[in-house]
């Protein structure tokens, strides 16, 4: 999604953008631009793809000055191009970078043609530009136009703009898209997210929802959306410029698959003692509100619905706790009916996707008291709008596939099962039980990483392949989804999970030499059911991929391969299942050579509907 840099500094600020904006590059994006103020003359470059593609642009013909904005775009309106890429000017005197939708972009665009104005780009963005520019000339100052220009715009924005009339002097609004100001010694910068600022510092200033912030080497003031003058808290970060890099891995990807052992061993720290868990690491209130509860809501998008539908599994056959669960973005135009006394429980790693936020909102509307966040993000919107909170702690994640994000989640919606559910009918024992089992992980993940090499084997009999089908039964059903989603984003291979039981009531009907069927097999009740469904894939001639329990007898076969999976108590093995099949989307997109860290039209951090 798109990313913001900006700068007032006491140096040439067009490094520190282009740093900034590589460390944003794992938001996904398909342009890339910056601009900059020197002697009161505005300086911008643009290159459609890469980053390294505006660096060398720079190289061939630099520009300098210091102050500056700069932009990596994920098309919205208009398509990839140079043309449309940020920033984006007005009569070479006011430049713009935004992040988010300007909903009312078209009535604003005719009205301004109308008045003379040139449009050179599709973009929504260009009519904020447009927009002040024209407010400028009836009105004294730059902060007082922006101030009257953000009130004509629907949508959601994050801008960073600066202007050659008031050079020295950057202004930042933030509604509905996240930006936070950098505090240097001596100079200020502003950006999407905390990564792009770390090389400069570790000292930010979160923006809230309707804030303006004008800002120059000496000084910040920050007003609210009722327009006062506001002090924010400045936020020392524990991230430092490295925790961010790739270390001696070849992919961002492959580096979080391996963090897990730490990352759930984190997500624990400090949670229980005597294995029973402390219901304060939720927050202050925890206890209130969990006393009051009588279900769960989930509300969550992509791999963060796919835990969310793990949980709901948790959450009724362990504690007999009522649980539903939707798609972010079908329950905010749903109008569902929301049972009293509802806990409604948001899973977001980034806690800035625009449409579990969107549904956090609807539900709260809907009359919902209470919610709760898992993110990953201390920081973020959703953790800012929820009552309660739990950190899954998993550390920066840059890939665009969700790994450690997604087994801290599980780890940390266990914590929630074990909750809530004890005011339901998970007893003592089983709390034991499960907060022993939750300790085991980091170990059992070490050897279920040990299938690397086995797995890099695996992946060659995918790299032809077109279509793939993901099975799974009970909690591992989500598992498969999990699965097929890594094998779709990163490899381009179109995959579908199916339950198992399902596969009979249509989709065998695809079943032929050529589709791999990937199937998730561990040892519990649900097994010998799967065996009827693997046979059934069998006698078709599908090409079937087991991961299965070591301690089962195996049967393989010319068209049956078993991976055999380190033996796991039932109810966390989900989380150690999703490993292998991280691994194998993983080597199948090495091989087909894709952009594996950031794959084709895809977005980290999904800001915008
Ligand atoms: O930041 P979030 O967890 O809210 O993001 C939700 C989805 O966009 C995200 O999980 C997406 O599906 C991932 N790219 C999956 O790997």
């Amino acid at each position: 999604m798109c990313g913001i840099v900006g700068g007032v500094a006491q140096r040439n600020i067009v490094p520190i953008l282009l740093e900034g904006l590589k460390r944003l590059e794992y938001r996904g994006y398909d342009s890339a631009g910056l601009a900059v103020i020197n002697n009161q003359t505005l300086f911008r470059k643009r290159e459609l793809g890469k980053v390294k593609g505006l660096e060398a642009l720079l190289q061939v013909d630099p520009i300098f000055g210091p102050i500056g904005i700069a932009h990596t775009r994920w098309a919205t309106h208009g398509k990839p191009s140079t043309e449309n890429a940020h920033p984006h000017v007005s009569s070479n005197k006011v430049a713009v970078v935004h992040n988010g939708i300007i909903e009312n972009h078209e009535p604003l665009r005719g009205a301004l043609i109308d008045e003379g104005y040139l449009f050179t780009s599709e973009t929504d963005t260009e009519v904020i530009v447009h927009q002040l520019y024209q407010t400028m000339e009836h009105t004294q100052g730059f902060l007082k136009a922006v101030k009257l220009m953000v009130k004509k715009l629907e949508g959601a924005y994050a801008l960073g703009i600066i202007c050659t009339e008031e050079p020295d002097t950057l202004i930042a609004c933030r509604k509905g898209s996240p930006l936070v100001i950098g505090v240097g010694i001596g100079e200020y910068f502003i950006a999407s997210d905390v990564a792009a600022l770390l090389p400069v510092t570790q000292r930010f200033i979160f923006l809230e929802e309707g804030d303006i912030a004008s800002i120059s080497i000496d000084k910040l003031i920050i007003y609210d959306a009722n327009d006062e003058v506001v002090t924010r808290p400045v936020k020392e970060s524990q991230l430092t410029a490295d925790s961010v890099d790739k270390g001696d891995y070849r992919h961002y990807m492959l580096k979080e698959i391996y963090e897990q052992p730490f990352a759930i061993s984190q997500a624990l720290e400090g949670r229980f003692i005597n294995n029973r868990l402390q219901e304060n690491c939720f927050g202050h209130k925890a206890a209130e509100v969990f006393d009051t509860i009588k279900s769960i809501q989930i509300l969550a998008c992509g791999t963060s619905y796919h835990a969310g539908l793990v949980a709901r599994y948790w959450f009724e056959r362990l504690a007999r706790v009522p649980c539903n669960i939707e798609v972010a973005s079908e329950f905010r135009y749903r109008n569902p009916v929301l049972a009293e006394n509802t806990l409604i429980v948001t899973i977001s790693q980034s806690g800035e996707t625009a449409d579990t936020l969107a549904a956090l909102q609807e539900a709260k509307r809907l009359g919902a008291k209470y919610s709760l966040a898992i993110c990953n993000v201390p920081e973020s919107s959703l953790v800012r709008e929820s009552d309660l909170v739990l950190m899954t702690r998993a550390g920066p994640e840059i890939g665009v596939a969700s790994t450690k994000a997604f087994t801290t989640q599980l780890t940390a919606l266990m914590l929630l099962v074990i909750a809530v559910g004890r005011r339901f009918e998970l007893t003592e024992a089983m709390e034991q039980k499960i907060s022993s089992d939750l300790f085991k992980l980091p170990r059992k993940i070490e050897a279920v990483l040990k299938l690397d090499d086995q797995i890099k084997v695996l992946a060659e009999q995918f790299a032809e392949k077109e279509h793939a089908l993901f099975l799974g039964r009970g909690s591992h059903y989500p598992i498969a989804m999990e699965g097929a989603l890594k094998l779709k984003e990163i490899s381009y291979i179109h995959a579908e999970a199916y339950p198992a039981g399902e596969l009979k009531h249509g989709p065998l009907a695809l079943i032929d030499s050529e589709m791999p069927v990937i199937t998730v097999a561990p040892n519990n009740s649900l097994l010998e059911k799967l065996k009827s469904n693997i046979q059934e894939v069998s006698a078709r001639g599908g090409q079937l991929i087991v991961f299965m329990d070591e301690t089962l007898a195996s049967a393989a076969s010319e068209n049956v391969q078993i991976i055999k999976v380190p033996q796991v108590e039932n109810e966390i093995s989900p989380i150690i299942y999703t490993i292998p099949l991280q691994l194998l989307s993983y080597y199948v997109a090495v091989l087909k050579g894709t952009d594996v860290d950031q794959p084709r039209n895809l977005a980290k951090s999904v800001t915008v509907e």
